[in-house]
Parts: C-alpha cells; structure tokens; sequence
C-alpha cells in the first residue's frame, strides 16, 4: 500500500511521522511519500526521508498517490478538495468540536480516522497519542511556570539565608497532571494534588506529591478511567477547597478535564485575587475553556499580579520528541491496519480500530459522534 505523510500549517513545527518512523513502514514493504519539507520544522530533512526509504512530492502528488494518509492537525479545505473518494485519512480530528469536519469527510466519502478517540485500553496504550502529547504538555507546563516565576522552585540553604521552595497546586492526575508533579518534584517544589478519582491517590503519593481530598466525588468505574461530571454540592466544597490551597501556592497547573466536555472551572476569580501577586497559573485544558475563570486560550494575562498562560500548544514547542512519541504510537496503530505483505487490512473486528473510525463509506460510524452529529 501506499501511505502519505502531509506537511502541518501555521505555526506547527511537528510532524506526524519522523524518518525513523518512515523506516519502520517501508520495512513493513509500505511505499511512503512524504510532503516536501514536511519534517523540516522538527529538524528532519528530506534527505534524512529519502534516507529512510520514503519518496519525497510536492503535497498534491502525495494526495494524488497515497490510499492513507497521515497528518497531525484536520486537513485544511485545499487537501480537503485534492483527496480522492475512499482516500482514508489520518490524524487528530477533535471530531467533538470539528462537528463540520466530520461532516464533510463522511460527504467527500473519506474513511477519517481519529486518533484522539482511539480507545484507552490497555492494549491501545502504545497508541495513545493524547497520552504523549499531555506527557509534553505537563513538563512544558513546569517548566514554563518555573521560568515565569519571580523565585526558585528548589528549597536552597545559602550563606544568604534559607530560600523557601515553591509551593505547586496541580489540578487533575490524569497524565498531564502526573507528568507536572513529577517533573516539579524533580525541580524541588512541594507539591499538592487534587483529582475527582481517589483511585490516582497512591500514584501521587508514589510520585512525593500529597493528594488533597474531598469528600463526596463521584468516582465511576465504568467510565474508562476518565471522571464524570460531578453534584452541585461536591462542586461547591471543592471550590472552596481549590481557594484554601490556591491561595497558598506559588503555581498552580490546571489539567482536570472530561472527555468531550467544557472543561470544569476551579480555580475562580475571587481565587486569583486572594492568590500571591508573582504566581503563575498554567491551563493546560485552555482549549476547552479553561479550569480558571480567567483563562484567556493561547494568550497570557496577568490579573492582580497572577500570570495567567493558556497556552494549548505545549508539544509544538518541543517538535522532535512530540513528534517521535506520535509517530511511534501511530506505527502502533498501523501495524493493525497493514498485514505482512504491506497491504491494507482494515479489520472491522478490531475494537481498536473500529473505535477510532470516524467516517466510513459516507456515514459517521463512531457512535459517541454519531450521538453528536446527525448529517
Ligand atoms: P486526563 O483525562 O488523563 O486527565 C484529566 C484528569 O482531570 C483526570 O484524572 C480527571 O479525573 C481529572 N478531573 C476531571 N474533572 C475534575 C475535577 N472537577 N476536579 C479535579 N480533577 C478533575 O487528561 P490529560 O491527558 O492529562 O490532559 C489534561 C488536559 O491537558 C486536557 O484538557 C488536555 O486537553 C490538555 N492538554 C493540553 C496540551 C497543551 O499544550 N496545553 C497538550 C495536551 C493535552
């Protein structure tokens, strides 16, 4: 088969697939085309490509040849227009807020796969882009803090006099929130934990942060390790427990979120005004509204002297190991797509790759966007 790798726009410096990756496939017999500077941005070459087995096009010929093809971010409308019917198309298509999107792929009759549905099971864990992506994003997310701090994180002992370590507030453990303690912890900082699931409470534990308790979460099994929206009463005692600590810390990451949803607010206005001017808050979940009321996507603020980065795009500053970690999880994924031959092997049995599916055959096949969308 042949599979096509297109150069990211804008300001994105990943790419989907590094020449290592390229190197897998095409000893997996695959023939892969690769956009002209697609990996320039994450310091991969065309040469390193050509190197690695791949044939390097201009990007309508990479549509043009290509029965898969692999991006990061949504296809602009141009690729778009240039794929031909059936092409099957994959990359991070935030099918919950891309509503349109999924719409035209399931019109234009492309079979989109989704990478940030694909299931968390186990077996899907060396899959899971967004489990990357949040490990870059929560040690950007420290060390970001750390450099917009007016002090250090570690405590020091100097012959001029005894400096305090930073106080760290982290909300949510899911991998974002676990990758921020660690990494803070490993800059010295005490750090305190808060999350919904008291299932997360040994692991942060494990990693030295102290787990901040309240009573009264809705903790459900079923919902695939992922929390739930929450009572009104619970949602009360946590704000009030969210300002006691917040208003104590000298950073606070903000990384609690619910699949699909509005990302839940907890840190709020009247918090940031009773935190210590020279804090930092760091909101990861910005693209979804943001876990402080204040939370300006993709912009930093600072309000009575808090400073305030929403930023959303941690892992495009960190462009060769954001884009090694997806591509290792997307050969993953391909590996159940292509058979010994280096065919196509789409099997619909494979709950992974069903559950990743988004359009297929003109229709939307996922039933959690299927309950979103109707064409
Ligand atoms: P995750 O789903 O693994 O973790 C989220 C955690 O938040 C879970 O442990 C959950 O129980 C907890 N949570 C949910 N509601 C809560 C509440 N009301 N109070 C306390 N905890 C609550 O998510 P992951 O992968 O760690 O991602 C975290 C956030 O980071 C997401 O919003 C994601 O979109 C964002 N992200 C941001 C990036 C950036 O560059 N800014 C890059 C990658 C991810």
């Amino acid at each position: 088969m042949v599979i096509g790798i297109l150069k990211e726009e804008g300001s994105e410096k990943r790419v989907a697939l590094l020449p290592e990756a390229v190197a897998i496939l095409t000893k997996m017999m695959v023939t892969v085309y690769v956009e002209k500077d697609a990996g320039m941005n994450a310091f991969s070459y065309d040469k390193d490509y050509e190197t690695a087995g791949a044939k390097i096009a201009l990007k309508n010929e990479v549509i043009q040849q290509s029965e898969l093809l692999i991006k990061i971010n949504p296809p602009s409308d141009a690729e778009l227009a240039a794929m031909k019917e059936k092409t099957i198309f994959l990359a991070v298509l935030n099918p919950f807020f891309n509503k349109e999107l999924i719409q035209s792929l399931a019109m234009k009759n492309i079979t989109g796969f989704s990478l940030d549905v694909i299931p968390r099971t186990s077996r899907a864990q060396s899959m899971d882009i967004l489990s990357s992506m949040a490990t870059v994003a929560g040690y950007k997310a420290v060390l970001t803090a750390a450099n917009a701090l007016p002090k250090f994180f570690p405590m020091f002992m100097t012959a001029a006099g005894t400096i305090t370590p930073a106080k760290v507030l982290i909300l949510g453990a899911g991998v974002a929130g676990l990758q921020a303690l660690a990494t803070s912890r490993k800059l010295g900082a005490v750090v305190e934990v808060f999350d919904v699931r008291a299932a997360v409470k040994e692991e942060v534990m494990g990693l030295g942060g102290k787990f901040v308790e309240v009573e009264g979460a809705i903790d459900d099994k079923s919902a695939g390790g992922y929390a739930v929206e929450q009572s009104a009463e619970f949602k009360k005692k946590q704000a009030e427990a969210v300002h006691d600590h917040g208003i104590k810390s000298d950073v606070v990451i903000c990384t609690a979120q619910i699949p699909g949803k509005k990302a839940p607010v907890l840190l709020t206005k009247e918090t940031v005004e009773a935190m210590k001017p020279g804090s930092v808050i760091i909101d990861l979940a910005a693209s979804t509204g943001g876990n402080c009321a204040l939370t300006k996507n993709n912009e930093t603020i600072i309000h009575s002297g808090v400073k305030i980065i929403g930023n959303s795009f941690f892992p495009v500053d960190m462009p060769t190991d954001a884009s090694k970690m997806f591509g290792k999880n997307v050969i993953n994924f391909l590996k159940l797509m292509v058979n010994a031959k280096g065919e196509l092997n789409l099997n619909w049995e494979d709950d992974i790759v069903k559950g990743t599916c988004v359009t297929f055959n003109r229709e939307i096949v996922n039933e959690r966007i299927k309950a979103l969308i109707t064409i």
